[in-house]
């Protein structure tokens, strides 16, 4: 037996189980191992099925200056953007049209009132234009509990916030020294998040100077210690002109060989994560592709089931570029669909069109059976049920959604006498 057939046939991975599997390297006939145990996890425990979230770049404007990223305030070059409401719909629309499911909203960061405000439209216009049918994400930074919660009553119900780095001593070599980068507070708001019923999701770049195996080995610990139920993490690229990219060229670390380590640390950290974590979402992110044309695709071969294709209006995309070389920067949105189907085809997945998608994780959590649902008549609401549908006579009378899980849902009339009775629309 070699060790890493000995750590897979436990249950319960240690640290140092964790940091031997995430370190195997390129060559290694143990990787294979890892992969395929990884994915026979991802098979049992969450279907070789490929979610789509079509990702909506809209914003680049952001009031942070992490030092890894392309877009940090100041980076001056950038030309910045701000989409319209109506362009964001326009998208949203096309993306139900083309059954993807979900959307992501994801931008800069921003905490004014302005931005707040803006973020609530969209995720009503959102659901408007999809009839409450798209499923929404949103990864628009730390925010403060109230606006959480504002975005959360608007209809998201998926958050991505990545860590970035779970050691808080890594964290700050990453971020500047200014008091407005703290790893504490982004801890907090991922408590925050869970605490309001998101499901939510994190991530760490992999690869970053300093980074070791242990290191990554906790992060993956990190996610567990929080019931994280969703992951999305990548290698880090450099990005020329940001200090930590042009430092990491300066001394070296930019290299082919370099970037190849990263891009097999990300595989390793998500088939380890698989293991380790079993039910929860896990995102190919297009990180890995930038590293690897085939990148996405071995990332769902080693665990993942989730891909957020870009759907960000084709103008904007070049100007949304986080890290160098993002792919599909010079593709439409049709485009991308046709590429990413034959892709996920090749791993072996199916696409899971027109569905949610959402996590296993946070419905085992719950104690609540996920299985896709249609209930009518009395009834308690269970996680994963947004939408209640009273019917009327005449058919459908109107959506309201419900954010409160545990509610009692008795059927009623309205004063007309006409609801008969309500069918609880799963979210699944
Ligand atoms: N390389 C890889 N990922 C990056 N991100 C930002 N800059 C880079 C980079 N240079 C990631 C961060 C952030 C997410 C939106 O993009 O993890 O949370
Ligand atoms: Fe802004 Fe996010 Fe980039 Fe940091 S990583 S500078 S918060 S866009």
């Amino acid at each position: 037996m070699t060790r890493l057939s000995d750590i897979i046939s436990r249950d319960e991975w240690t640290r140092e189980d964790l940091a031997y599997a995430v370190g195997l390297e390129e060559g290694d006939p143990e990787r294979e191992l890892l992969s395929e145990a990884a994915h026979r996890v991802k098979a049992e425990r969450v279907g070789c099925v490929s979610y789509y979230r079509g990702l909506i770049e809209f914003s680049n404007i952001c009031v942070k200056n992490c030092l890894y990223c392309g877009i940090r305030k100041s980076h001056s070059s950038v030309h910045r953007f701000e989409s319209t409401l109506d362009e964001i719909l326009g998208i949203a629309k096309w993306t139900y049209e083309n059954h993807y499911g979900s959307v992501v909203l994801q931008s800069g960061e921003r905490t004014d009132p302005k931005f707040i405000d803006f973020v609530e439209e969209a995720l009503r216009g959102i659901k408007r234009v999809s009839d409450g049918k798209l499923g929404i994400t949103l990864c628009v930074g730390e925010q403060t509990e109230e606006t959480y919660r504002r975005w959360f009553e608007a209809g998201a119900h998926r958050y991505l916030l990545r860590i970035e780095e779970s050691s808080p001593e890594l964290y700050s070599t990453l971020h500047p020294a200014d008091g407005h980068h703290l790893w504490s507070v982004r801890d907090a708001c991922l408590r925050t998040l869970k605490k309001i019923g998101y499901q939510v999701g994190t991530g760490v770049m992999i690869g970053l100077p300093g980074q070791t195996a242990e290191n990554l080995a906790d992060d993956i610990l990190y996610f567990k210690a929080l019931g994280i139920d969703m992951i999305g993490m990548g290698p880090y690229i450099v990005s020329r002109g940001t200090p930590l990219g042009d430092r990491v060229e300066a001394e070296g670390g930019n290299t082919d060989a370099a970037c190849r380590r990263r891009f097999i640390l990300g595989l390793n950290m998500i088939a380890a994560t698989r293991l380790a974590l079993k039910d929860v979402n896990i995102a190919a992110t297009t990180a890995l592709q930038g590293l690897d044309k085939r990148g996405r695709e071995l990332g769902l071969k080693a665990g993942a089931n989730i891909l957020m294709p870009i759907v960000t209006l084709p103008e904007h995309r070049a100007d949304y570029q986080l890290y160098d070389g993002k792919p599909c920067i010079e593709d439409t949105s049709d485009q991308c669909k046709r590429c990413l189907t034959g892709r996920v085809r090749w791993a072996g997945d199916t696409v899971g069109f027109d569905s949610w998608g959402d996590s296993r994780h946070y419905f085992g959590e719950r104690g609540i059976n996920p299985a896709p649902h249609i209930e009518a008549g009395e009834g308690t609401v269970g996680a994963g049920i947004r939408t209640v549908i009273p019917i009327c006579s005449e058919g459908r009378a109107g959506i309201g959604r419900l954010p409160l899980y545990g509610r009692k849902l008795t059927p009623r009339r309205n004063s007309g006498g006409r609801f008969l009775t309500a069918i609880f629309l799963s979210a699944w």
